[in-house]
């Protein structure tokens, strides 16, 4: 076992703190069996960090993170927030976070495990056996272009301003990861744009084949959104990799985790540029939101924090065999007809999220 990893955790809000009590549990026991070696430091985003700071997200915080091989988050946000001006709220905790770490490749893989195919709100023949991945631009566009805000006309009116920029690097690095996870996936990529009505989507199409240039053997083709959102679920499985901007990745992979059966069952990577070392920044977080409304009731499905950290044993450490084995276990109970709410069928056994991190525990201890 090589020097110890220094892992941050940020657990947040709502079911954040719940899903990534059952995370601790696993990493224990995985440093128990020896699998791993972890140094972990708990910080405050979003909401707690608002009612311990006053902010969502503090200096101290994000130099902790930085100076951490990894992040693993939960999720943030809550109505008990709802009054705090607006860029003194829990989300701007999580862009802060996202911008100063640099972390502009968000990788959202939508995977169908073959005992949820019935979970899903398609039919079986739609989802059964999807594997794509969906990569999100995650640092640039809508989300940060400026100029933003809202003013007040000299005739009283108000304008709402946002706006949407892109520079050909910024689409040219996103491109190359999600060409590169194509290369190693079934080397067919659609970027999905709005380039008949918006010019910076234009600009990002003509980015996109500039970088397909290096790229002989990656199937490129092109959507617009909308055709995109209806094509997802029409007949999903046409994709494998799907890059796109910040805000088109946001409503499509919500879209895409419903493919699964439950939002509760996606992980995701958010990784910055390497450095001259190959290291690279990185955050792993569910998709899913702090859902307020079922917080702090042991209902929550785990399954989406403990596949995130899944994903940091392979993106940030090369522990392949420690990841095959966690998401092993996960399928594993599954199979054993283990159901959180949020993904029950007929002849399962519905557990709580502590339910869920109890059989995750003992498959992981059978293998
Ligand atoms: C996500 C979330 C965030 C986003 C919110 C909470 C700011 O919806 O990670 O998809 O819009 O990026
Ligand atoms: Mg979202």
């Amino acid at each position: 076992m090589t020097a110890k990893k220094k892992v941050m955790l940020l657990p947040g809000d709502g079911i954040g703190q719940e899903v990534m009590a059952q995370v601790v549990r696993i990493i224990e026991w995985m440093e128990g069996a020896g699998l791993i070696s972890f140094d972990l430091t708990t910080g405050l985003i979003g909401g707690a960090s608002i009612d311990a700071y006053g902010e969502p997200l503090t200096d101290a915080t994000v130099a902790n993170c930085l100076d951490c091989d990894a992040v693993l988050m939960g999720a943030v946000g809550g109505p008990k927030w709802d009054d705090v001006p607006f860029d003194k709220k829990p989300e701007r905790g999580l862009l802060r976070i996202r911008k100063d770490m640099g972390l502009f490749a968000n990788l959202r893989p939508a995977i169908v495990f073959e005992e949820l195919a019935d979970a899903s709100t398609l039919k079986r023949d739609v989802v059964a056996g999807l594997d794509i991945m969906i990569v999100r631009e995650l640092t640039g566009g809508i989300y940060f272009g400026q100029p933003r805000g809202i003013e007040t006309l000299p005739n009283g009116d108000r304008k709402g301003v946002n706006t949407l920029t892109y520079t050909t690097p910024e689409i040219q690095r996103i491109a190359k990861v999600a060409f590169d996870l194509a290369m190693k996936r079934g080397k067919k990529l659609t970027s999905v744009d709005k380039a008949n009505v918006l010019e910076c989507t234009i600009l990002w199409r003509e980015e996109v084949e500039t970088v397909a240039k290096s790229y002989p053997d990656v199937a490129l083709s092109h959507l617009y959104v909308d055709n995109a959102s209806m094509q997802l679920v029409r007949n999903p499985k046409q994709f494998d990799v799907i890059v796109t901007n910040n805000m088109f990745g946001d409503i499509l992979s919500d879209c895409a985790a419903m493919l699964t059966g439950s939002l509760g069952m996606l992980p995701s990577a958010s990784l910055g540029a390497a450095d001259e070392n190959g290291k690279r920044n990185a955050l792993y977080e569910p998709v899913h939101g702090s859902a307020p409304d079922i917080a702090g009731q042991n209902l929550a499905n785990p399954l989406a924090m403990i596949l995130s950290l899944a994903m940091m044993l392979r993106y940030s450490f090369d522990l392949d065999d420690a990841a095959d084995r966690l998401e092993n276990a996960v399928k594993a109970t599954l199979a054993d007809g283990v159901r959180t709410g949020d993904i029950m069928q007929d002849g399962c056994t519905k557990v709580g999220t502590s339910g869920m991190g109890d059989a995750v525990l003992r498959n992981l201890a059978k293998a």
